[in-house]
């Protein structure tokens, strides 16, 4: 059985963290979005409404199950047999932090191998950033996140 975390801050989930995650469950046995409880960046959402959107989301999707972490990611998916840890890439300006992470991590847990997904292009500008950015002034999201994320963005 082969398991894998997909870990961020998803705040909130966009429709490019969607499309990693579907395209993910295909190739693992059990994908588990890792929300972090505490991101470096404040976060916008609590870690509550972050894990409600991410469920609601990811509610149709076979062999994926959401949960929360704080602390060390290769300490939690030591603890939880997570073989692989799940990341997408958007553009270059991705590689440099992406690079970093994951060989901090393979020097952490040799055992625990990061595996990058590619976005689709249709994806390869949205962040969630920019989503709440539009959102905040008043823009159009429905688009780039899921319904339900659009719903909770337009009432914040
Ligand atoms: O969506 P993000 O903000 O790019 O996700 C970053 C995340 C949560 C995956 C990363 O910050 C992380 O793994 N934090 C946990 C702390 C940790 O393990 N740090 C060492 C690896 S650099």
């Amino acid at each position: 059985m082969k398991k894998a975390v997909y870990p961020g801050s998803f705040d909130p989930i966009t429709n490019g963290h969607l499309d990693i995650i579907k395209r993910a469950a295909e190739i693992f046995d059990e994908v588990c979005v890792a929300v972090i409880s505490n991101p470096d960046k404040n976060a916008y959402f609590s870690l509550e409404e972050r894990l409600q959107m991410l469920k609601e989301a990811a509610k149709d999707i076979k062999r994926v199950k959401v949960d929360y972490f704080d602390g060390l990611l290769v300490d939690y998916a030591k603890q939880k047999g997570f073989e692989s840890i799940i990341r997408g890439l958007r553009a270059v300006s991705d590689f440099d932090y992406e690079f970093q992470m994951a060989l901090t991590n393979r020097q952490m847990n040799p055992k625990i191998e990061t595996v990058f997904l590619m976005t689709d292009y249709k994806y390869s500008y949205l962040s969630s950033s920019i989503v709440k950015q539009i959102a905040h002034f008043g823009g159009d999201v429905h688009k780039l996140v899921p319904r339900n994320v659009a719903r909770r963005l337009k009432k914040s």
